[in-house]
């Protein structure tokens, strides 16, 4: 028996399958590289000492699931696979929503066709309304502000539909909050396509030089220092908690949904600041306007990963901006480099 991690190739699979490996469990792949490279692949492999099946085809592609399920005898799905760039998904929602929506329906659809019956999905801290005060808790009223977090939204509504037609389905719906770090060892980490959007490759691409500078996008916030407040979480951390939910969809059957955060919300200068003592480096930073859609501050409750998965937390804030930096200066072109 087997998992298939939909999206295993991009940057919180190839972490989630290094905890899989470690612990034993038979994987298979299915990526389209659009967002990744089978580098990442290959140095799963190297460090865990495991092989793994990588099949390069669209999660959209019901038949190919079905093949896929069939061959491996799949058990549980893990799925990453998606688009996640939240400017892009206003300037081509379709696109956000056909990739987004259709590879999950094709993925039920198979699912169900080929009596698979556990699955984690990659839901987002994005779905909590606005409005919405942290820390978040599950039970908050949802709403999304751009497509690509009505994806997310969606499918959930998806996912728990097709758990109320079929009581023998287990799906846990993963919260994520802010994903930073690196594998420790350096050798698989995030390698975003272009200019990064997101503050922590930003912030690793200008301590090695590919930036001039950081631009902190407003200091007028009510925060403690004006600067946005989130909830960073080492991807490593966020990798055991898929190992975590995993082995709660095989005890328990039903709908879940859950918060992976640490529940401490740290501001733009503080991650700076923690950046340039972790690793001894200057980062050059201006302040300039406010990015539209930014809220104040968004942090999680993580009570109820503690509870129902056993899962908490472990790493620091120095802990994500070294094994950031360690990625970033041993991989300064990414994946790109091989
Ligand atoms: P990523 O882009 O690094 O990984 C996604 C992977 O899916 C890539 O390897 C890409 O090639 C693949 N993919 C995309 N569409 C596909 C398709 N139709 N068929 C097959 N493969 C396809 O992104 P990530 O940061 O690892 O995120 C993984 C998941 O977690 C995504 O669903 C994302 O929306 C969600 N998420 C990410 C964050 C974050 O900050 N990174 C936060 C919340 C949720
Ligand atoms: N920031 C800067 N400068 C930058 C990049 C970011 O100051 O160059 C600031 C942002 O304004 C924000 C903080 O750094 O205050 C974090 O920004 P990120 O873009 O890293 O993360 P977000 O919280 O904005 O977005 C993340 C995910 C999205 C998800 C969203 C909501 O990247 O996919 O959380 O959960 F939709």
């Amino acid at each position: 028996m087997s998992i298939l991690v939909t999206g295993g190739a991009g940057y919180i699979g190839s972490h989630t399958l290094v905890r899989l490996l470690e612990q034993g469990e038979s994987v298979v792949v299915l990526d389209s590289y659009d967002n990744s490279s089978p580098e990442a692949l290959r140095r799963v492999m190297q460090l865990t000492g495991r092989q793994l099946e990588a099949i390069e085809g669209d999660a959209c592609d019901e038949a190919l699931l079905r093949r896929v399920m069939h061959e491996y005898a799949v058990e549980s799905v893990i799925h990453f696979a998606g688009h996640k760039a939240v400017g892009e998904s206003v300037q081509k929602p379709l696109k956000y929503y056909k990739n987004n929506l259709e590879s999950t329906i094709s993925l039920m659809r198979a699912m169900r066709e080929e009596g698979v019956k556990r699955l984690i999905f990659s839901s987002s801290a994005t779905v909590y309304h606005c409005e919405e005060p942290s820390p978040h808790t599950e039970d908050q009223r949802l709403g999304c502000i751009n497509p690509y977090g009505w994806t997310k939204f969606m499918n959930e509504q998806i996912i728990r539909d097709c758990c109320q037609a079929d009581g023998e389905l287990s799906c846990v719906l993963l919260r994520y909050f802010n994903p930073v770090g690196a594998h420790p060892s350096g050798l698989i980490g995030e390698d975003p396509n272009g200019i990064p959007n997101n503050l922590m490759p930003y912030i690793c691409q200008t301590a090695v030089g590919l930036r001039d500078h950081l631009t902190i996008f407003g200091d007028d916030y009510k925060t403690h220092d004006g600067t946005g407040v989130r909830d960073y979480l080492h991807v490593c951390d966020l990798a055991e908690g898929h190992v975590c939910a995993l082995g709660y969809a095989r005890a328990h059957k039903g709908c879940e949904a859950i918060n992976l955060g640490t529940g401490t919300g740290y501001s733009v200068l503080d991650v700076v600041h923690a950046f340039e003592k972790a690793n001894g480096i200057k980062i050059n930073y201006v302040i300039g306007p406010r990015r539209p859609g930014d809220l104040d501050e968004n942090y999680a409750d993580p009570s109820k990963a503690e509870r129902l998965l056993g899962w908490k937390a472990q790493k620091t804030l120095e802990d994500m901006c070294r094994d950031g930096w360690n990625w970033q200066k041993k991989n300064p072109k990414g994946y790109r480099g091989e």
